[in-house]
Parts: structure tokens; sequence; C-alpha cells
């Protein structure tokens, strides 16, 4: 998804190191080697092990590529540690779930295919989301939902889980989408009614917003003075955060802004390349979950 708009973005130089911090199946990965010539080095990093087993079977004998089991949360050690001293001169990340992820239904992400009601990008962490939702309150579940899933009817959708579970343990994405069915209808054409519910459960669940926020800041501090972010967003919630994060960063101190010089510190960490871009007709035609899909790109400054 925004495969070519993303790498003019990163601007690539043929003996450059770069980072994708979301491997998923190495398709960007696969676009960013053909760029780099023989001293360009490559850093890939995943949450999912699985991810991380199909690469490193993919991509066996590509030895300019290092791929990681890791969160890209913990981009500020990982480069240092892999990078050998090179200037770091892009990083791409391309954030939500991948469609492996979301078609293996032993994964639990899926409402529309019956599998464990798990979750999470690394299963080798935390708990299935089935476990969270069997303690939880009504009102930390309705929070949950509404924050992550912007839903309009949380609490009708908290209270029926809450319900449910007095009588089974929800143990399966089918039994979850079901309850949610019952509860709310869906208000978007094509839209399953529990989108919504189960896009919050997998943000909450895997902290997606927490670990984007800690990768973004860790991203600006390995990248050289020159080098290129660019992210590609899935959904609102996750383009608000990047915009933010991509503002805040590009713009001197308001309260420094009057000031004939602007102290070192606080002049501003990134350029913002171009405008945001969105998938072009051929490739929604091809791809119609591309739709909410938004790239930003901005360069690092000295
Ligand atoms: C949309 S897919 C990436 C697809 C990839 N660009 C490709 O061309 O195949 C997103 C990937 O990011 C991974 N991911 C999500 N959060 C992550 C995190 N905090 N750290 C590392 N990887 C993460 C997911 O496991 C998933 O494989």
């Amino acid at each position: 998804m925004l495969a070519a708009e993303a790498l003019a973005g990163l601007a690539l130089e043929a003996g450059g190191y770069y980072v994708d911090a979301t491997f998923g199946r190495g398709g960007h990965t696969a676009l960013i080697l053909q760029g780099l010539g023989r001293e360009g080095r490559l850093l890939a990093l995943d949450r999912d092990p699985q991810a991380i087993a199909a690469g490193r079977r993919r991509f066996a004998d590509e030895m300019r590529l290092t791929l990681v089991h890791a969160s890209f949360a913990d981009l500020g050690t990982l480069v240092p540690a892999h990078a050998d001293h090179r200037p770091c001169r892009g990083v791409l990340f391309d954030l939500g779930v991948s469609s492996p992820q979301l078609d293996d239904a032993q994964r639990g992400f899926s409402f529309r295919a019956d599998g464990p009601l798990d979750m999470r990008l690394d299963p080798t962490h935390g708990e299935p989301v089935s476990a969270w939702l069997a303690r939880a309150s009504v009102d930390e579940i309705r929070q949950v939902i509404a924050t992550f899933g912007e839903e309009r009817f949380a609490r009708r959708v908290a209270q029926a889980i809450v319900a449910a579970r007095r009588t089974r343990a929800l143990t399966r994405t089918g039994e979850l989408a079901a309850v949610v069915a019952g509860a709310v209808r869906t208000r978007e054409p094509g839209k399953h009614p529990a989108t919504r519910t189960f896009q919050a459960l997998r943000m909450y669940i895997n902290d997606e917003l927490g670990q984007l926020e800690r990768g973004l800041a860790a991203a600006l501090e390995v990248l050289s003075p020159g080098g290129r972010l660019a992210v590609i967003s899935f959904h609102s919630l996750e383009d608000r955060a990047v915009k933010r994060f991509m503002q805040r960063e590009s713009e001197v101190d308001p309260a420094l802004r009057g000031l004939p010089a602007v102290p070192e510190a606080a002049r501003p960490a990134l350029k913002l390349i171009g405008r945001k871009t969105r998938p072009g007709e051929t490739e929604l035609a091809r791809n119609p979950r591309a739709r909410s899909a938004l790239l930003r790109v901005a360069e690092r400054l000295a």
C-alpha cells in the first residue's frame, strides 16, 4: 500500500543505512533492497515472530538485510546495536496488521473467520484479549471500545460482552462477533457491526498507540541529519498521532517564536516533505482496504 510513494519519500541513497520498522511479509523490504547498492544496509523489524521466520526464509541469501524480532518502540537501542556506527538515512513505518495476520484465523484478528480470541501481534508476550475481556469491568471495556474504536454505542457493546460472559467464557472470535452484532447494528454499509470493536480491542491489547509514540520518538533520535521518516498509517487514530508528532517536531516552540535567534535546543527537529498522500485510484480499485491509508514524510534536520 502506497509502496512506490513511500519509497520515493525515503529518497534512497544506494550506500545508505535504512530501517523497515514493520517488515510484515517483506514487500517494502524487497523494494528498499532493490534501491540499495552493495554497500547499502537494511535493518527490518517486526513484533510478530511468524513474520520474522517467514522473512528469514524469503531473504535467506540477502546479506545486506538484518531481520530482528522486536518492537519498533525499541529502535533507540536496536539501531545503535546493529548499524555499526553508520548514519541512519531513513526509517519506514507501515502501521497496522498484515494480510497474512488477518487471514490466519488462529491469530484471532478476524470477526469473519472463527478462531481463538487472541489478537496479539506478538503471541510470545502479554495476554490474549479473551483473558482481559474475562476480567475487565463494563466501564473499562466501554472506554477501550469508545477510545480506540470510536464506537458510538460502546456502552451497549460493553454491557453485552459482560452479560454474555456470565453464561460462558468468550474465547472465540466468532462468539464475540455474534455478541457485538446482537448489541449494535452496523451504520456503515459493507462493514460488519463488530469492525470497530475488533479494531479497538486489537489496538488496546497491543498498546498500538503507545508503541507508535515511542517508535516515532526513537526514529527521530536515530535518524542522521537529512535522513527521512516515512509513515503509512491505516486509520484516522494512527494518522492523528503521526500528524501531531510531525507538526510538533517541525515547529519552533511557540513561546520562543518571537526571539531574534532561536536557541539550538528549541529548533525544530523535522522538516515536512510534501503533503499527506493517499492511494491512487488504481491502488484503491485493486485493494479497497487501502481507502483510509495515508503517507506522511518528514526529514531530520541538523
Ligand atoms: C501493514 S503490515 C506491514 C507490511 C509490510 N510493509 C510489507 O510490505 O509486507 C504491519 C506489520 O507491522 C508489524 N508491527 C505492528 N506493530 C509493530 C511494532 N510495534 N513493532 C514492530 N512491528 C510491528 C505487524 O506485526 C505487521 O507485520
